[in-house]
């Protein structure tokens, strides 16, 4: 149901998914003093993203960022679940596998146990945000919240506006997005947003290189750096996941009707047949030692 007053400010949040995104939003809501539940279905990943965001919370009071009592205290906002029924929050945020089947499943869930008021954000990078809300079913308060890797410290997200998105939802997403410190920039939903559309031939022509042999992905990356980059497209496709920027392409490339300059790369679906999704998984283009 759509709400018809956007609340001030959020004091609660949830986030679905405690992969990359997921892990990195929930750090960022619980140190803007937003009490955070983070859910995932597997034990093993939410004891990662501990471990993560304590890690990175670490690296901020060694710094001198932070005190360790905000450490602390930030720590002591995340409650980590793998039970659904703890997913109740004026705000959730959805970071799951980026899959319309998974994340339409779980919106259906949640919109069971949460208050008619809830609003509900997808992290997705490249599904249609309409075409989620006509599936789900139900007529929840919804729009895409899309933020960038890593999420505590890449100030901007898209706020995707589908036809079903009312204006309190954006409103309310607004300020949830100001109290994060975050620059939103509106977007409407078409295929991979802005920055995924406009960046998508990056990644792409980088491998076409390497498969050309033209160069390897040391040599590509150290030349887009040495020009101004501030990371080069292999680094950069292993800190997201090759296999989140594979499903991406493949997203994109279908939706655009499979314009041949789009084909996803032959190389990286290799990599991610052989379970070489980056950094996640210690390697990808490039070896990450434990
Ligand atoms: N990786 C990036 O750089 C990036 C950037 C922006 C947006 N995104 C988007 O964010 C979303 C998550 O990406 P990621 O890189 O964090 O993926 P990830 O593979 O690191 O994490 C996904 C997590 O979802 C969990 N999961 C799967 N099905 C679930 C379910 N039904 N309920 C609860 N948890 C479930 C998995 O256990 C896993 O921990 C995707 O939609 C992706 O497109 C990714």
């Amino acid at each position: 149901m759509e709400q018809m007053t956007a609340p001030t400010s959020f004091d609660a949040m949830a986030v679905c998914g405690a992969g990359t995104m997921g892990s990195g939003i929930a750090q960022c809501a619980a140190q803007h003093g937003l009490r955070t539940v983070v859910y995932d279905v597997s034990a093993g990943v939410l004891a990662k993203s501990k471990l993560a965001i304590e890690s990175s919370l670490a690296g901020q009071v060694r710094k001198q960022k932070i005190s360790a009592a905000a450490a602390e205290y930030t720590l002591q906002r995340v409650h980590f679940t793998t039970n659904l029924a703890q997913v109740v929050a004026p705000v959730v945020l959805e970071a799951i596998v980026e899959d319309y089947s998974a994340k339409v499943g779980l919106f259906r869930q949640l919109a069971a146990i949460n208050a008619s008021d809830t609003i509900f954000a997808t992290n997705t990078s490249s599904l249609s945000i309409q075409l989620l809300w006509a599936q789900i079913d139900r007529p929840i308060a919804f729009a895409g919240l899309h933020f960038f890797n890593p999420a505590p410290v890449m100030k901007l997200v898209e706020l995707v506006q589908c036809d079903a998105t009312h204006p309190t939802t954006t409103d309310a997403l607004l300020r949830l997005a100001a109290q994060l410190q975050k620059t939103a920039v509106l977007c409407t939903d078409s295929p991979g947003f802005v920055v995924n559309r406009v960046a998508r031939p990056y990644y792409l022509e980088a491998m076409r290189l390497v498969e050309l042999g033209v160069a390897t992905p040391e040599q590509i990356d150290a030349v887009l750096v040495a020009s101004g980059f501030k990371m080069g497209p292999f680094k950069l496709m292993d800190l997201i996941g090759l296999d989140v920027n594979l499903t991406v392409s493949e997203q994109l490339w279908s939706a655009l009707g499979k314009p041949p300059r789009l084909a996803p790369s032959a190389m990286q679906q290799a990599l991610v047949q052989q379970g070489h999704l980056g950094r996640k998984t210690g390697r990808g283009f490039f070896a990450y030692p434990a």
